[in-house]
């Protein structure tokens, strides 16, 4: 396992040297990879946080009827969420990078009872495209560590969102309990600071505080902890911890 990860490094590390557009095809083709790896470790905590998205009750009335909500999925990748989203929801998803599409369709497609609204290619500070207050639900998972503004993003959340719709979140962010972690701490600033991590991973930063920039964003409730995800392989630690919850618009 180890030595694919450095192998996967070497390889995405040249080819993003020699075409920057092929960085990007090269990251939802190891994101895919990666994911099919990483997704079963995280499906328990995920299921924790996002299992309440099954018991929302949309509050736009076309939707009321249908007893179905509007779910907006940000920095979607390779659709790794569906088996959150209740039946006969409606899915609107934002990604900034057009190749992951095909890793996406082919996931998407083991979810017949999830409607597909809109596939929209932008990041996710500039959603203009989608209306204001016309989202039951947004969720984001692991995309804030490599968005260009975490406050842009949020802002736009809450203006798309419905009054007292909700975000659910889970993004990892730089370890905070220094004494017990130090060594990992240590790791997580020299990869950042010298760009190497953001380099090989699409623009991700392993030292973010997602957690203050939740605070900030201005929502009427927040729900939100610092968690460690139960990872069980040693080089996943960098990534932990997470901040997860819901926030309330
Ligand atoms: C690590 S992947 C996570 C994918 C998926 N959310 C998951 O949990 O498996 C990060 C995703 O965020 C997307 N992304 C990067 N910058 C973004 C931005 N500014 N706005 C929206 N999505 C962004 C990337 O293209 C990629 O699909």
């Amino acid at each position: 396992m180890f030595c694919c990860v450095v192998v996967s490094f070497v390889v995405g590390y040249l080819v993003c040297l020699v075409m920057p557009d092929l960085r990007r095809r090269a990251f939802a083709a190891y994101m895919d990879y990666f994911t099919k790896a990483i997704d079963p470790m995280y499906e328990t905590f995920k299921k924790e946080v996002f299992g309440p998205i099954k018991d929302i009750k949309s509050k736009i009335p076309e939707l009321q009827k249908k007893h179905a909500i509007r779910i907006l999925e940000i920095g979607v990748g390779t659709g790794t969420n569906f088996q959150f989203y209740p039946e006969g929801c409606h899915l609107v998803v934002v990604d900034p990078n057009p190749h992951f599409k095909k890793y996406y369709d082919a996931n998407r497609a083991k979810f017949p009872q999830i409607k597909s609204e809109e596939i929209i290619v932008a990041g996710g500070e500039n959603m203009d495209m989608v209306a204001d207050n016309s989202i039951d639900v947004v969720v984001i998972s692991l995309v804030l560590c490599s968005v260009n503004s975490t406050q842009q993003i949020l802002q736009q959340v809450r203006r798309v969102l419905v009054p007292g719709g909700k975000l659910f979140f889970v993004e990892h962010i730089g370890e905070w309990d220094t004494k017990k972690h130090n060594f990992k701490k240590m790791f997580q600033d020299i990869f950042t600071y010298l760009r190497i991590w953001p380099y090989l991973f699409d623009g991700c930063e392993l030292t973010r505080d997602t957690l203050k920039e939740l605070e900030q964003a201005g929502f009427s409730k927040l729900n939100a902890k610092r968690k460690y995800a139960p990872i069980e392989h040693s080089f996943f630690q960098i990534l932990n911890p997470h901040v997860v919850g819901n926030a309330t618009k």
